[in-house]
């Protein structure tokens, strides 16, 4: 490790060479901060300044970070060799443990991040109903791979890219409908009967933080059933998160496919697409391609069974929740003795602030100018929303609140 302890220093010497001087675009705000270690609900940055993390990596480090009892089932299942390219009894164990917790499930595949999660799971949709649309929702995000990554365009049935590089053809089967919106959405089954293999939905999307409307996930639900398409929960932050493992059985609906990822591992690369055993029909015969290299490495599979382990009697849960609810609360009786009316949404281990007392969409520009003015106070969450971990604790509250009075008295 080199000596050179200034931001600037390290952040330009990774700019010269990767583009933005990160390696993923989300990181790109804040970029010029270069962080070396995290430990529990901090990290630090080159220069040796502690930040409360919200942010948790963006959703894994759910036991905080370098968690002591995952890392030591890691290093123990590294030493037999990381990717052996066969079955292996971890890969057994870690499926069987998904599914202790996934109990409307009888399928495991697991993948690497994600986006291939996602993209595992519209195969497997496309290949079960031998259709091509699929449905997604206006403010949600499914990962970076060009199908799912588009934005409004001119109607509901011509999405625009989310970027530059992608091909028209690779969204012509994506449609992007208003969220809530469940009167739109058996139009659309109308208008294109028996074309539409999926729905598929953040049914609670805590970065963009808007709650699914009452009866709008049971009403998608009965909607797919009726029209032969399947319905997939992207649990890829909800997972593990919000109970553990499903969140679906929180939420009262039970889907075809669901996607888990992020605080399945703790921080470790891993991922997973899981259902019913009919939508991976084709699959073991080869008929449905799923493929991965690092899929099942012996590092995720040690990952996955220490997370369930730890997690599975919902303690674990319970503890966040405490912290986050009283967060949640804290933030909201700070702002109130600064004259801000503030609302706190979503569930304690993922929640979002609002200024305007609704629950609007993540444009809100105020939420997003009080967390440039956090960092400065050194709390970091990401877009609007604060993740809470097992590891946050009586200190990291004080700190949270009190850097969160300083920042929105910073905002005159
Ligand atoms: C709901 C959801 N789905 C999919 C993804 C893509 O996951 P990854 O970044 O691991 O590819 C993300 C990433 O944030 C996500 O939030």
């Amino acid at each position: 490790m080199s000596t050179i302890t200034s931001n600037e220093t390290w952040h330009t010497r990774a700019a010269e060479r990767t583009p933005g001087g990160v390696h993923s675009n989300a990181r790109l705000v804040g970029a010029e901060t270069v962080f070396v270690r995290g430990e529990g609900p901090w990290l630090w940055d080159v220069e040796g300044q502690r930040y409360a993390d919200y942010m948790l990596g963006r959703g894994p480090a759910y036991l905080g970070h370098s968690p002591a009892t995952v890392l030591d089932a890691v290093q123990a299942a590294s030493v037999n060799g990381m990717c052996l390219g066969h079955a292996t009894p971890l890969e057994v164990e870690a499926t069987e443990a998904m599914l202790s917790v996934i109990p409307w499930a009888e399928r495991v595949r697991f993948t690497s991040s994600g986006t291939e999660a996602v993209q595992a799971a519209l195969r497997l949709a496309r290949a079960a109903t031998g259709r091509s649309i699929v449905i997604q929702f206006e403010g949600q995000y499914h990962g970076w791979v060009d199908g799912v990554s588009v934005v409004p365009g001119a109607s509901a049935h011509q999405p625009a890219p989310a970027t530059k590089g992608q091909a028209p053809s690779s969204y012509h089967d994506t449609l992007l409908l208003p969220w809530n919106d469940l009167a739109l959405l058996e139009q659309t089954f109308l208008d294109h009967s028996e074309q539409i293999a999926a729905v598929i939905m953040e049914p609670i999307n805590i970065f963009g933080g808007v709650m699914p409307v009452d009866g709008f996930l049971a009403g998608s639900r009965l909607l797919t059933e009726q029209h032969g398409a399947l319905l997939i929960f992207d649990e890829v932050v909800t997972g593990f998160r919000l109970a553990p493992g499903s969140a679906a059985g929180l939420l009262g609906v039970t889907p075809d496919l669901a996607t888990y990822a992020k605080a399945m591992g703790s921080g470790w690369p891993v991922s997973a697409v899981a259902g019913a055993a009919r939508w991976f029909d084709g699959v073991a015969s080869d008929q449905v391609r799923l493929s991965g290299t690092y899929n099942g490495n012996a590092a995720a599979m040690a990952a996955v069974i220490a997370t369930v382990d730890m997690t599975r009697d919902g303690s674990v849960h319970r503890a966040v929740d405490t912290y986050g609810r009283t967060l949640m609360e804290r933030l909201v009786v700070t702002a109130a003795e600064q004259g801000v009316a503030l609302s706190a949404n979503g569930f304690p281990s993922g929640f979002w602030l609002s200024f305007d007392g609704l629950d609007t969409p993540d444009s809100d520009a105020a939420a997003f100018r009080l967390a440039a003015l956090l960092r400065a106070h050194h709390v970091i969450m990401y877009r609007r929303t604060w993740l809470s971990s097992a590891a946050h604790d009586a200190e990291a509250m004080e700190f949270s609140v009190a850097a969160f009075a300083a920042a929105l008295g910073d905002d005159d």
